[in-house]
């Protein structure tokens, strides 16, 4: 494993879920930690649980100006980074066609999960070329290396646009010994999923941290926990995409009329 201790890493979306998950296996592995979103009580917790080399550092990721002075404060209170992990993210309440979702919300979505991933590893260039060490970890999606994704295109756009922008700018930066990753979950237990209950086939943040943090340092893209690595070489390797679509389009239909028949019953 890619050796953590005494480095500095920031991660994005830390309140919580993956990237709260993350930053503990971080701290654990030996890492002074940058806790960034935008609700401070569980920050302040985890800082509190993690009991030093933990810094709080609220965000939001769709305030321009805020993404551009968090490398600032990241940098006066734990200096250069070596780790930064973009995990913070945003998706539909349930998948649904483009013309039911606001202009704002996809605006919202495209800063969180494109744009802010972008300025902050900007940011941090510099310093980890001149150290010539650095580590770029972008939260994915296997939405994002599907060979399509219905009622959902514009999250998996998202990922799909991390995706290119981690492997054009993992080769970029090779040669100076700065990697970018893109990890590509399937489903985790979070909000995000809804999923409460770990399957084989859904892990919890602490099981899916675990196995992302060991694969620090190697592969360009990867789907670090074991059932998901099955997952996509299965899909990869033997399922056709008309039939990979037509199961992600069956799926998410059956999750969208299932959200109107709770959301008309709650209404009723
Ligand atoms: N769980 C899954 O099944 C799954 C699958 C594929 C990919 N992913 C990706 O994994 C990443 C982590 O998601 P998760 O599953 O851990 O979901 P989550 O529990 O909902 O966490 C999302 C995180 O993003 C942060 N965030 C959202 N909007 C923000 C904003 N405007 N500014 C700053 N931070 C913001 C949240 O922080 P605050 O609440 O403090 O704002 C929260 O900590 C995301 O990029 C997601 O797309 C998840």
């Amino acid at each position: 494993m890619f050796d953590l201790t005494g480095k500095s890493a920031l991660v994005t979306g830390a309140s919580g879920g993956i990237g709260g998950a993350i930053a503990t296996a971080l701290h654990g592995a030996g890492a002074t930690v940058g806790l960034s979103g935008t609700r401070e009580g569980p920050l302040n917790d985890l800082a509190g649980q993690l009991g030093g080399r933990a810094h709080v550092l609220p965000c939001n990721l769709s305030d321009m100006e805020a993404v551009a002075a968090l490398p600032k404060q990241a940098a006066e209170a734990m200096g250069g980074l070596d780790i930064l992990v973009n995990n913070a993210g945003m998706s539909l309440d349930h998948p649904d066609y483009l013309e039911t979702t606001s202009a704002e919300f996809n605006r919202d979505l495209i800063h969180i999960n494109c744009y802010a991933p972008t300025v902050l590893t900007k940011a941090v260039l510099p310093g980890m070329k001149a150290r010539r060490r650095g580590v770029v970890v972008n939260l994915g999606s296997a939405n994002g290396i599907l060979p399509s994704v219905a009622l959902l295109s514009v999250y998996a756009g998202s990922k799909a646009y991390i995706n290119q922008f981690t492997r054009s700018m993992d080769e970029e930066l090779k040669s100076y010994n700065v990697r970018v990753h893109d990890q590509c979950p399937f489903f985790v237990t979070t909000k995000i999923s809804k999923i409460r209950k770990p399957r084989l086939d859904a892990p919890t943040p602490k099981a899916w941290a675990r196995a992302a943090v060991k694969q620090i340092g190697y592969e360009t893209v990867r789907t670090p926990y074991w059932s998901h690595g099955l997952m996509l070489m299965l899909i990869h390797s033997v399922c056709p995409a008309w039939a990979v679509n037509a199961y992600v389009t069956s799926l998410h239909k059956s999750f969208r009329r299932r959200y109107y028949k709770k959301h008309v019953k709650k209404t009723e």
